[in-house]
């Protein structure tokens, strides 16, 4: 099985790959469409990072069973023709979001204290001035998080540690476990007017896009600083622009924008904004954590047939039945499904021993669990529990979901972590992306 990498990524998923029987990796980046259109068809899966995979592209694929994406964002991909085609899109959810929460604080830190102001303003004029540039503190603000999912949540962490008042909204992340995490749930109105910080956290869908728009800024405190390290596109730029002009919002700190890679916006005229080229997941850790994970998804979705993290989205049911051997034997299969991955890292088990005890409530006492657990099973879905620990953590797992009845068809461990849809917490079953059918079930 061969498998292309179309851009860099860490020598460590070519590694991986080459070390498994049957399967080899070419590395060709920087090709332009055409020459990607010309070899494509020798390959079963694809890993990229930017490059475009096009619908053209992947009429042309003729062998490909699975793309992934060594990162979170997947708009480089053209889902809906990969989707027509059988080849599952996989992203790799959980291999970036620290960095990418740091460097939101780190914006927001930078916001707090004109750091950016007073470097431009040293190098270029050459002038000591220090009144030019009083800050405020974190301590005491309030910080208010649009969508508390992986990134959000470490984001809110972090802040909390930095005595900032979090309060967030999230539609479907409950009350109870916000409070949990020391953050307060409010609507997207209340957050608007309490906040001395916004920061962006959720992914660019319909009904995300420009979420921050010239309505929204209106509501806002004077004096707010803005932050988005989500997507570009959350925030329409022009509204920005004009409220950063007219003083209403004191700075914005944005990783990500409309035009990517960038090609122009009046925003980068402005010292009060601090630009950054979308490097939010750009450290050496965050590289190594997406190449592992993907080479992970791409060994164990050719190999084995286990998709974690796939991204197309699409009600077909009856192709799980296809796939009961548990391989990709055609590129049909398998594209069509929803990948329930359940992550029950530290949380579900009885039977493990004393300290962690408290800790670890059975699932048994999440509402409904199980009920909906059982129901995706039934449906047709793939589910599969995570559970980052040992291979005794793996027994005890399997020996919990039977004793409980949890219908499933993997517990998996030191795999890529955890996935994009769905987990249990000590509290109840999440959805951790908006796809719309978690409600509808
Ligand atoms: N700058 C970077 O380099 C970088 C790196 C990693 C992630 N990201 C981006 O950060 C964003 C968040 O990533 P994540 O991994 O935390 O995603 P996630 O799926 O874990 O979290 C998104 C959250 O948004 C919530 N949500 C959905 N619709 C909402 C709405 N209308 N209002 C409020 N909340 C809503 C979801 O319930 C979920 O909790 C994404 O856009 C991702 O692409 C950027």
């Amino acid at each position: 099985m061969k498998v292309i990498i179309l851009d860099t990524v860490s020598h460590t998923a070519v590694d991986m790959i080459n070390a498994e029987e049957d399967m080899s990796v070419d590395v060709k980046t920087d090709l332009s469409e055409k020459e990607i259109i010309k070899i494509i068809d020798q390959y079963d899966a694809i890993i990229v990072r930017g490059t475009k995979i096009t619908k053209n592209i992947i009429e042309k694929a003729s062998k490909l069973k699975l793309i992934g994406r060594a990162g979170v964002g997947y708009d480089n991909i053209n889902i809906d023709a990969a989707t027509r085609k059988g080849i599952a899109v996989m992203n790799t959810p959980f291999g970036n979001v620290n960095s990418a929460a740091e460097h939101t604080v780190a914006m927001i830190l930078t916001l707090s204290r004109n750091i950016h102001k007073a470097d431009i303003f040293m190098k270029h004029e050459k002038k000591w001035d220090k009144k030019r540039f009083m800050g405020i503190e974190l301590k005491g603000k309030t910080l208010g998080i649009i969508g508390l999912g992986k990134v959000g949540k470490i984001v809110a962490g972090i802040c909390n540690g930095l005595h900032m008042n979090v309060i967030a909204c999230d539609p479907f992340i409950e009350a109870d476990y916000m409070r949990h995490l020391n953050v307060k749930k409010v609507e997207l109105n209340e957050l608007l007017k309490e906040s001395d910080f916004v920061s962006l956290h959720v992914h660019l869908i319909e009904s995300t896009k420009n979420i921050i728009d010239k309505e929204q800024i209106a509501m806002m405190k004077d004096g707010v600083r803005i932050i988005n390290a989500g997507r570009g596109g959350l925030i329409n730029e022009d509204a920005l622009y004009d409220a950063i002009k007219s003083k209403k919002v004191n700075s914005a700190a944005i990783d990500v924008w409309i035009n990517e890679p960038f090609v122009e916006s009046r925003l980068m005229d402005m010292d009060e904004v601090l630009a950054t080229p979308h490097i939010g997941a750009t450290t050496i850790e965050a590289q190594e954590n997406v190449a592992i994970d993907v080479a992970h998804e791409i060994i164990d979705g050719l190999k084995k047939g286990i998709l974690v993290n796939v991204v197309n989205e699409t009600e077909s049911q009856d192709l799980f039945e296809k796939t009961t051997d548990g391989k990709l034997a055609s590129p049909k299969l398998r594209a069509g499904l929803k990948n329930y991955v359940i992550d029950i890292d530290g949380v579900l088990c009885e039977d493990v021993p004393n300290e962690e005890q408290d800790r670890m409530k059975t699932a048994a006492e999440i509402p409904g669990a199980k009920d909906r657990v059982n129901k995706w099973y039934e449906q047709g879905h793939i589910i599969t529990f995570f559970t980052s620990r040992t291979d005794d953590m793996k027994k005890i797992t399997e020996k919990w979901l039977a004793k409980h009845e949890f219908k499933y068809h993997y517990v998996l461990f030191n795999k890529p972590r955890g996935g994009n849809y769905h987990y249990i917490d000590d509290r109840s079953i999440k959805a951790t992306k908006f796809d719309g059918d978690f409600n509808n079930i």
